[in-house]
C-alpha cells in the first residue's frame, strides 16, 4: 500500500506546530535573505554575528555563517589577493561566478581552447583580461583554487607543485589529492598555507543557491598553516565561494565522508535500492508504471522531500498510520540487512582502493567515452525510461 498522506486528528496538531515552525523558520530565512547582499554592489549586510557553538546530538562543532563575513569585510580581508581558479568544470563555474559576483579579484585558469575554456567564455571571463592559461594564471593569483578534477590534479602536478611557491595559498575543494597523496603523488609544497572548502553539493547548485540568496552548507579544512592564519582564511573562502553555512573538518574526514557517503546512500545506494525494489515489482507482475510510482516517483516528489524540509519523523507521522506501521518495523531489517556493506564500503575508501580505482579509470584518455557508455546503459535501464514517460505526465510539464 502506498504512503498516502492521511492527516488524522493527532497529526493535524503536529502539522499546526509544523507550520508555525516552519513559519518562525522561513521568517529567519527572509531575514537572512534581507542581510544578504542581493547583486555585486548592494548595501553591505549590517547585522555582524558570531561563531557558534552547536550541539549536535552529543558533541559540539564549531559553525560559521555568512552573516559573520558580510561583505565589506571579505572585501577587506582580500585586498591585496588575487584568486587563480585551475579549472572550470562544475564547482569552477559554481565557485568561480560567486566570487566574481561577490566583487573579488578572481581570474580563471584552464587549458586553452578545451571545453573548459569555451565554457568560461560563455559565462563571461575574457581571455587576456580574467581568463588565462593555467601557467598564467597561477603565476599572477596569490590563493591558487586547484579545481581540476582529481585524477587531472594528480596528473598535472609534477608540472603544477613548482609554480606554487612561497606566499601563495593552495586551495582544493575535496581531500582527495594530499590526503592519498602515496595514489595521487601530490606531495604539496612545505611553505605555503594548505586549505580546504568542500561544498556539499554540485557546482551547480553551490552556483544556484547563491542565487537565489541561499547558500550551499560547505565544510572547511586546514591541511598545512605557515603562516598562522590558515583556518581564518579557509573559513572566509568559504564563505566568499557561495557557501551559506560552514562546518570544520580535516582534510582526512572530509574525503573519508565524502567518497564514502557519494558510493553509498546519496548516489550508488539508492540507485541499487531502487533498481532491487523496481526488479522485485515487475517480476511478480506489476505495471512499469506502477513499480515505478512505487519506488521513485512517490520518493522523489512526495516523501524525500518532507523528510528535508522537516525530518524523519514528520514525513512518519504525515502518512498513513498503515504505511508508518510497516515502514517502522522494515527500517531495522533493512538496516541490518545493509550494514555489513556499509563498512565493506568504509574500509575500501580507507585503505585506498576506491581512490586507486578512481584515478585508474579516470585517468583513461577515452574515460569521457566509457563513462558516457555507462550513462547510455543507465538511460537505457526499463526503470529510467519509465521514469522519463512519467515525469511528462506532471501538470507542470505539459
Ligand atoms: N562536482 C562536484 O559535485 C564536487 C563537489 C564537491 C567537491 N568537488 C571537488 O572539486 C574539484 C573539481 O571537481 P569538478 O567536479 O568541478 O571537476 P570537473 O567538472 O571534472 O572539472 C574538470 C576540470 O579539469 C580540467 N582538466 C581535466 N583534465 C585536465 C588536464 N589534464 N589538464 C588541465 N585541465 C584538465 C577540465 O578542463 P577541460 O575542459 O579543458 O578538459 C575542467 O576544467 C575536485 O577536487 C572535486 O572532487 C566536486
Amino acid at each position: 500500500m502506498s504512503a498516502r498522506m492521511i492527516i488524522s486528528r493527532s497529526n493535524k496538531a503536529f502539522m499546526a506546530r509544523a507550520l508555525m515552525r516552519a513559519e518562525v523558520r522561513s521568517f529567519s530565512a527572509l531575514a537572512r535573505v534581507a542581510t544578504r547582499p542581493a547583486a555585486p554592489k548592494a548595501a553591505m549586510p549590517s547585522l555582524v554575528r558570531g561563531v557558534k557553538n552547536i550541539k549536535f546530538a552529543d558533541d559540539t562543532e564549531t559553525v560559521h555563517e555568512r552573516a559573520d563575513w558580510p561583505r565589506e569585510k571579505l572585501h577587506d580581508y582580500f585586498k591585496n589577493d588575487t584568486f587563480a581558479l585551475i579549472g572550470y568544470g562544475s564547482q569552477g563555474h559554481g565557485q568561480g561566478l560567486n566570487l566574481r559576483d561577490n566583487g573579488l579579484n578572481v581570474i580563471v585558469g584552464v587549458r586553452k581552447d578545451g571545453a573548459s575554456w569555451k565554457a568560461a567564455i560563455e559565462d563571461g571571463w575574457v581571455p587576456g583580461k580574467n581568463l588565462f592559461s593555467v601557467d598564467e594564471a597561477i603565476s599572477k593569483g596569490t590563493i591558487v583554487m586547484n579545481l581540476l578534477s582529481d585524477a587531472a590534479q594528480s596528473e598535472t602536478w609534477p608540472h603544477i607543485k613548482p609554480q606554487i611557491t612561497k606566499g601563495k595559498t593552495l586551495y582544493f575543494s575535496h581531500g582527495f589529492s594530499p590526503v592519498f597523496k602515496d595514489l595521487t603523488k601530490v606531495e604539496v609544497p612545505k611553505d605555503v598555507d594548505v586549505i580546504l572548502v568542500a561544498p556539499k553539493g554540485s557546482g551547480r547548485t553551490v552556483r544556484s543557491l547563491f542565487k537565489e540568496g541561499r547558500g550551499i552548507n560547505s565544510s572547511y579544512a586546514v591541511w598545512q598553516d605557515v603562516t598562522g592564519k590558515a583556518e581564518e582564511k579557509a573559513i572566509a573562502m568559504a564563505i566568499a565561494v557561495g557557501s551559506g553555512y560552514i562546518y570544520q573538518t580535516t582534510f582526512e574526514k572530509e574525503v573519508h565522508s565524502d567518497l564514502y557517503g557519494e558510493r553509498g546512500a546519496l548516489m550508488g545506494g539508492i540507485h541499487g535500492m531502487f533498481l532491487a525494489q523496481y526488479e522485485v515489482l515487475r517480476e511478480r507482475g506489476h505495471s512499469p508504471s506502477e513499480a515505478f510510482n512505487e519506488t521513485v516517483e512517490e520518493a522523489t516528489q512526495s516523501l524525500y522531500p518532507l523528510i528535508g524540509k522537516y525530518g524523519m519523523d514528520y514525513m512518519y507521522d504525515a502518512c498513513s498510520t498503515t504505511a508508518r506501521r510497516g515502514a517502522l518495523d522494515w527500517s531495522p531489517r533493512f538496516k541490518d540487512a545493509l550494514k555489513p556493506v556499509f563498512n565493506q564500503l568504509y574500509d575500501a575508501v580507507i585503505d585506498g582502493s576506491e581512490t586507486k580505482r578512481s584515478l585508474e579509470f579516470n585517468s583513461q584518455p577515452d574515460y569521457r567515452d566509457k563513462f558516457e557508455k555507462e550513462l547510455q546503459e543507465i538511460r537505457d535501464l526499463e526503470i529510467w525510461r519509465v521514469g522519463k514517460e512519467v515525469r511528462k505526465l506532471r501538470p507542470e510539464n505539459n
